[in-house]
């Protein structure tokens, strides 16, 4: 379990001013809302990657902050982070780069760490025999986040955090990845949380939605409650891809109406 608890931080200017969150052990919650808003702080103070201003994060009972460096420690091994870019290391191989999930120390050339890299090649759909001793500028964009996906996952997290897991990526791709995430739960029983700008990705694969506005969380709730919602925020966030249509017809109309004037306006 994942407890957020009256959480603050602000940079030049307050990013988050009292952020609130039970997430529970084995469910999977996305995060929405407008870019700049903190998602992303929000998530890398889960594992002490950011420390709050106020408040407190406790990862199974236990605080990042409040608890000492072994709790810490402890905390960092069970939390998986899908980072935002792939942020793969760009002159070691997809290997190389999967065994940077592992603990310090383990020897590559082992015959069980090269299987747990495999293993966990063949997690994300790809196949260890193709891609192994590949670098990363050998590899598509999709393939690129799956390979930092293998590299969270190899390590068996119990918390996966994952940032923005499909931005930048096609439809194909996008409905690939969030079929992973569901599989990697299903499999593992992960405790994950998605920060995403892909809603109906949110409202497909997560147990809860919650949207972040103004450094708070302004809703969370089912799916079903966030497409219900009457709030404006929410609304405007739901029927983003209806807005996007609309926004879409609008300039149709325009071209046409801007074609219509031209053609009167030939003699
Ligand atoms: N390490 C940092 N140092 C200074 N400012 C930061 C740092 N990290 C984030 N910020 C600022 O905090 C604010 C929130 O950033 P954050 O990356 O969490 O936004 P976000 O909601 O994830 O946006 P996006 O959807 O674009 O990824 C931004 O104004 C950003 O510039
Ligand atoms: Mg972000």
């Amino acid at each position: 379990m994942i407890e957020y608890i009256d959480v603050h931080k602000a940079f030049d200017v307050p990013v988050l001013t009292g952020v609130n969150l039970t997430v529970q052990t084995g469910e999977t919650l996305s995060i929405v809302g407008p870019s700049g808003t903190g998602k992303s702080v929000l998530l890398k103070t889960t594992n002490g990657l950011l420390v709050p201003d106020q408040g407190d994060v406790r990862v199974d009972g236990e605080s990042a902050y409040f608890d000492g460096d072994e709790t810490l420690r402890r905390i960092r091994g069970k939390v998986g982070y899908v980072f935002q870019y792939a942020a793969l290391f760009d002159s070691m191989t997809v290997c190389e780069n999967i065994c940077a999930g592992l603990p310090l120390g383990v020897n590559i050339r082992e015959g069980w760490v090269l299987e747990k890299v495999a293993q966990a090649l063949e997690d994300v759909n790809l196949d260890p025999r193709q891609v192994m001793n590949k670098l990363p500028a050998e590899l598509s964009g999709g393939m690129k986040k799956r390979v930092g996906l293998a590299r969270t996952i190899v390590g068996r997290p119990e918390i996966l955090l994952y940032d923005e897991p499909v931005t930048g990526l096609d439809p194909v791709n996008t409905a690939a990845v969030s079929r992973l995430i569901r599989d990697i739960r299903e499999k593992t029983g992960v405790t994950s949380i998605i920060v995403t700008h892909d809603i109906e990705q949110a409202l497909e694969i997560s147990d809860r939605v919650a949207l972040l506005e103004h450094g708070v969380l302004r809703f969370v709730g089912t799916p079903g409650e966030f497409q219900a919602s009457p709030d404006p925020v929410v609304r405007a966030f739901a029927d983003r891809r209806l807005a996007a249509e609309a926004a879409v017809r609008i300039m149709e109309e325009d071209a046409a109406d801007l074609k219509k004037d031209m053609e009167e306006e030939t003699p």
